[in-house]
């Protein structure tokens, strides 16, 4: 019999799936955990709603209480590393029976748990002495852990290259693919030395599997190294990292034949204002912003915010509330506890500042949150929140000793501020979207509309079967609604 497609109502976290019909617990002493990943969501949706109405138990989350773990479709190596992850997720939890689907089939034909028998386990005794054993790593980035520092930093910055080559020829979908795979390795909890350890990763093709071996066997990969060093990587980078410059101009301009920034700087007629002001600055802007410089734009920020609407508050999001200590940018969050009380906030905001003479370029978009779709749109970078997109001037300490030289420094640095206003009740969605990372983000997105059929975005999580949207007061809620373990800011770096 085939499923019937029909989503599992979320919400109930830690305890049993619930159903429309109130189901009975015939058999106490056990409690069924359907392990997804290769069972897929409605079919896990179809067996559960099968177990409940014959009076078992089925559990939506793992946790010390289950009793059999039933998987579909997974060799024992799998099931294995599967329940290595787990076992480290939840240290106390005792060992569950791993179980084939047949365990499962026989029972829900027998009306009652049938006795657990060897041919229904999973699990055999590990060889001994064998190469580091693969581990098991979920296939959402948003369903793991990811540190900043890692163990795997040369084979993930391969990878990532790739990546962006990829997404300079317009390939998204090899983007995607190698950026999905250097994510993975920056989540394992130990160096790759051997390729057995890639077996039973996800998101590793032939392609990502090539590039790791020739790593492992040489120290490089050539044809990693042959972009790193063609020029049209190199000018696609240059371009693209000018303020308001996309993948798209910076394409025309290298077909156009332009290569350098003085080439763009003899071609004012092709710049808009934005490019203008990123050319102008382009050596302040193309430093990485410090952590004690976005420290300091947030007082700064904080004091003119307060000033204007006191009880308003500023918080720093992107990379730096991930941990990093360095940004391309600074972004920065602003909002009222009272729902309301933020609209119009922004330009005088921006007012105040220019008046400082901290401004040296700013582009106000303004809000769209009247237009009706913006709750439902797709897109994973744009919202519709009014923002302004600024070149700060931000003052620097004088004569900055660097490397114990006194360096003649200016007194002040270009550095790139996102500012971004969100209503009250929109606030934690907002927050999730902006610390990022983009991979995370997307996974997120991606996760809630493939497995639990809801849309995500940076105004918030709407079931489009219910036509209803989740109220929430923070990024817990958010994760507790999509049943996933929540995850903090420096976890995300995906
Ligand atoms: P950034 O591009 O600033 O990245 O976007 P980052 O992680 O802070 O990295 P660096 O250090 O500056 O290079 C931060 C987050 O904000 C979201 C992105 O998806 C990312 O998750 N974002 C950015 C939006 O939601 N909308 C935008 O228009 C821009
Ligand atoms: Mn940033």
């Amino acid at each position: 019999m085939l499923p019937k497609r029909r989503r599992v109502r979320v919400g109930c976290p830690g305890g049993a799936v619930t159903s429309s019909t109130s189901p009975l617990v015939l058999f106490p002493g056990v409690a069924i955990y359907l392990a997804e990943p290769r069972m897929g969501r409605s079919r896990r949706a179809f067996l559960t709603r099968l177990a409940l109405s014959k009076g078992f138990r089925v559990l939506e989350v793992y946790s010390s209480e289950v009793t059999h773990v039933v998987m579909e479709q997974t060799s024992v190596k799998e099931a294995i590393c599967w329940q290595k992850h787990m076992a480290a997720t939840l240290p106390c939890c005792p060992h569950p029976a791993l179980l084939d689907i047949s365990w499962f089939t026989e029972s829900m034909a027998a009306g009652q748990p049938v006795p657990v028998e060897d041919r229904h386990r999973l699990e055999v005794v590990e060889p001994r002495n064998e190469p580091p054993s693969p581990v098991w790593v979920s296939i959402y980035a948003c369903q793991r852990p990811t540190p900043l520092t890692h163990h795997n930093t040369i084979l993930s910055e391969a990878l990532e290259t790739l990546a962006e080559a990829a997404g300079f020829e317009g390939s998204e979908g090899r983007l995607l693919s190698f950026r999905r795979a250097a994510s993975v390795l920056r989540a394992l909890p130990c160096p790759v030395t051997s390729l057995s350890q890639l077996q039973g990763l996800p998101h590793f093709g032939e392609h990502s599997s090539r590039v790791v071996q020739e790593l492992l066997e040489h120290g490089t990969c050539e044809e990693v190294e042959r972009i790193r060093c063609s020029e049209r990587y190199q000018t696609m980078k240059l371009f693209t990292q000018i303020f308001g410059v996309g993948v798209k101009t910076a394409n025309h301009w290298y077909q156009e034949g332009l290569r350098t920034l003085d080439d763009l700087r003899g071609q004012p007629q092709k710049l808009t204002k934005q490019q203008k002001a990123g050319l102008q600055h382009h050596q302040d802007l193309s430093t990485p912003v410090g952590r004690p410089d976005a420290e300091v734009l947030q007082q700064l920020i904080e004091a003119v915010v307060g000033q204007v609407l006191p009880g308003a508050t500023v918080t720093l999001t992107g990379g730096f509330r991930r941990g990093k200590l360095q940004g391309h940018d600074v972004d920065f969050l602003i909002t009222h506890p009272e729902e309301g009380q933020e609209a119009g906030l922004l330009p005088k905001v921006m007012c105040h500042l220019q008046s400082q003479g901290l401004i040296l370029y700013h582009q106000h978009q303004a809000s769209c949150l009247e237009t009706p779709t913006y709750l439902v749109q797709r897109s994973h970078t744009m919202d519709a929140f009014e923002r302004s997109f600024c070149i700060f001037r931000l003052p620097q300490p004088s004569g900055a000793a660097l490397g114990g030289v006194l360096k003649p420094c200016s007194a002040w640095k270009a550095v790139r501020v996102d500012l971004v206003v969100a209503p009250i009740s929109q606030f934690p969605f907002a927050l999730l979207g902006w610390t990022g990372s983009q991979l995370f983000e997307r996974e997120l997105r991606r996760f809630s509309r493939k497995e639990k059929g809801l849309c995500l975005n940076s105004h918030g999580l709407f079931d489009p079967e219910q036509k209803t949207f989740f109220h929430v007061v923070s990024e817990e809620d958010i994760f507790r609604h999509l049943g996933l373990k929540y995850l903090p800011p420096e976890q995300r770096n995906a």
